[in-house]
């Protein structure tokens, strides 16, 4: 199998910090052009340094991280520091990262990396906030349809809302942002709350990366361990939900997954239901397709690829 070449957009966050930790892991398979950090999770001076230090545990300097928007399109930022804690990466002792950040803003590293690179042979692999890819889209329009598809964690359906009532986070902090994007005709794959919810991070399964013995093992439990306070608290949950590690786990073994190709909007104007993906799963509506939206996933196959993944670094 060709390396897939991508792009990883990131609001780190613990469990954006075990997807990268996984697309590190794979170089087989997965060719890293850039990791693009968006305002999300915690603010983006957070949100480099926190891809920074991830990117220096592993010990895959190598990799260009570019720091991109600070705020939503339209509307003031919402954090979620009550999830991840004040740093974003709570949990392990952090540290200054020698990593360097790249000069380019993250919007024109997309755009320009989407212009060079041959029509069709890149993947944007979105884990936060839609903000970075939505103003590429809008600034240069011509790199939409030299994209191969795009893969997001992001919206639910049956799962409904983790942020509000009604909406994931990923969309309700920048609503317009996803609007954009569902509306682009990208070739779209959705990662939602439905199939995230079903890949928690229980006690065993942070204990057997713990027992890797390694530093990115032990760093990656002791993010877990602190990550699953919010999910434990809210649903009752047997650990926390390794949200964005379904996005790599898809380019890695896509056969994990199973969704349908339906439509979904996004809710940009009601307070009560702002960021809900309103996902047509039924097919009641006469609207067109526009994204792959995931409902289930091998739950034991995805920490089976996860765990032997992560002992490989
Ligand atoms: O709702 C879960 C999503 O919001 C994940 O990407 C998590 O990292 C946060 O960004
Ligand atoms: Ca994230």
């Amino acid at each position: 199998m060709s390396r897939r070449k991508i792009i990883i957009d990131t609001d780190p966050g613990q469990d954006d910090a075990v997807a990268i930790l996984l697309a590190l892991a794979s170089p087989d398979e997965l060719d890293i052009i850039g990791i693009t950090c968006v305002a999300g999770n915690v603010p983006l001076p957070l949100t480099q340094k926190n891809a920074r230090i991830v990117c220096d545990v592993a010990q895959k300097t190598d990799v260009a991280i570019h720091a991109g928007c600070d705020a939503p399109m339209r509307r003031p930022l919402g954090t979620a520091e009550h999830v991840h804690g004040k740093t974003g990466l709570d949990g392990p002792d952090l540290f200054e990262p020698t990593m360097p950040l790249a000069e380019l803003h993250a919007v024109d590293f997309i755009i320009e990396t989407l212009r060079r690179e041959p029509a069709g042979s890149v993947t944007l692999c979105t884990l936060g906030p839609l903000t970075n890819v939505a103003t590429a889209f809008e600034r240069a329009p011509d790199i939409i349809p030299k994209l191969r598809e795009l893969v997001m964690m992001g919206g639910a359906y049956f799962e409904v809302g983790n942020i509000t009532p009604a909406a994931e986070f990923n969309i309700y902090v920048d609503p317009e942002a996803a609007e954009i994007v569902f509306k682009s005709n990208v070739p779209l794959v959705v990662m939602p709350l439905d199939v995230t919810h079903k890949v928690l991070a229980t006690k065993e399964r942070v204990n057997a990366l713990r027992a890797l013995g390694s530093r990115v093992g032990i760093f990656t439990a002791e993010m877990l361990d602190f990550f699953e306070r919010f999910d434990v608290a809210k649903y009752g949950s047997d650990g926390g939900p390794l949200h964005d590690p379904c996005v790599i786990a898809y380019l890695l073994k896509p056969e994990l997954f199973q969704g349908r190709h339906i439509n979904v909007e996004i809710e940009t104007e009601s307070k009560l239901t702002l960021g809900m993906t309103v996902a047509d799963w039924w097919r009641v509506t006469d609207r067109a397709p526009n994204a792959m939206f995931m409902g289930d996933v091998d739950t034991d196959g995805f920490f089976t690829l996860l765990t032997e993944r992560i002992a490989r670094l």
